[in-house]
């Protein structure tokens, strides 16, 4: 019986193609089904590879009759139901390592865009008008940059950080001293005493029990008048409300957002109408190189993992 997988995204090709070609394999690609089509056609796949688009549920995995093995062409797998894959015996392969240059570079087009007030000049221009007295921004050039997560992107970021003659602190509770002092970034003993310390504060972490709201008002309160925020992480991590709540005092510079709590953002949003942000729809992981790397790694963990799962098997 061939060993049969499901890519549910938008998956880069180059990465399916190791699953073609290996013997014994059938690949069905069909992005993005809607859950309960999914639903439906779990139980015929021995993998399900997807991207951030795909939830798997609890159900989901429930339904998966001889599913092995999830696939996830990213890093975060704050879609995936870990608890009941992890009871189910059900293997969850991320590619954790592909888009980190992608979310540094954004980090740094998006928060000098803010800075140096791109997207109002470009408005205006269209508009007929030449605002150039009114857009004088700032430079990054001596100003401190407040890390929130020193794991692989929060360290691509501050290797570029320092080109740009930024001082660096960071929170990182779980990580080494050995890497602080690679990253060259002084610890910070709390995320307040981050927050009150830095011209940019950047958010890195994961999404779990533990970050969730991790950033909420009393953390926002803490950051220094005309400081910018930024979350390209995920959203939920920082608490949406209260950071409305802490633009509208209009003592902040601004922030830069990526990610939201709810994806994608729709209708009237209120973070839509302010000037002081800057919006992109999930950006972060999204150029050719990024998903091109991050197709490959995964597609090769999963195709190993089947591999060799069958001849344990055998
Ligand atoms: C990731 O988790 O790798 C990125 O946020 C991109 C994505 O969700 O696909």
């Amino acid at each position: 019986m061939p060993v049969r997988i499901l890519v549910t995204d938008r998956v880069n090709p180059v990465g399916i193609a190791l699953l073609e070609e290996t013997p014994g394999f059938e690949v069905d690609v069909e992005p993005t089904l809607p859950p309960d089509v999914l639903r439906q056609r779990v139980g015929e796949y021995d993998a399900i590879i997807g991207r951030s688009a795909t939830s798997i549920t609890a159900d989901l995995l429930q339904a998966g009759g001889r599913l092995r093995c999830i696939g996830r062409a990213g890093v975060g797998v704050d879609n995936v139901d870990m608890e009941e894959a992890t009871r189910l015996g059900v293997a969850v392969i991320n590619a954790p390592a592909g888009n980190t240059v992608a979310v540094a570079e954004l980090f740094f087009g998006a928060v000098i865009g803010l800075l140096r007030n791109l997207g109002r000049a470009d408005r205006s221009m269209r508009e007929g008008r030449w605002d150039r007295s009114a857009l004088t921004g700032t430079e990054l050039k001596g100003k401190t940059l407040g890390i929130v997560g020193l794991g692989r992107i929060g360290s691509e970021v501050a290797r570029r950080a320092h080109a740009f003659g930024m001082t660096l602190t960071a929170f990182d509770p779980y990580a080494s001293d050995d890497r602080f002092q690679r990253n060259r970034a002084e610890r910070a003993p709390t995320l307040e005493a981050l927050m009150a310390g830095a011209d940019v504060v950047t958010v890195h972490t994961p999404l779990n029990k533990e970050t969730r709201g991790m950033i909420g008002a009393a953390q926002l309160s803490a950051l220094r008048d005309g400081s910018v925020l930024v979350n390209m992480a995920r959203g939920g991590i920082i608490d949406e409300e209260a950071l409305l709540a802490e633009l509208a005092k209009e003592r902040l510079r601004g922030a830069v957002l990526d990610v939201y709590s709810t994806e994608p953002l729709e209708g009237e949003h209120p973070f839509r109408d302010r000037p002081d942000v800057v919006l992109t729809p999930h950006l972060g992981a999204s150029t050719m190189e990024s998903q091109r790397n991050v197709a490959v790694d995964v597609c090769a963990g999963v195709r190993d993992f089947l591999l060799h799962d069958d001849l344990s098997r055998s």
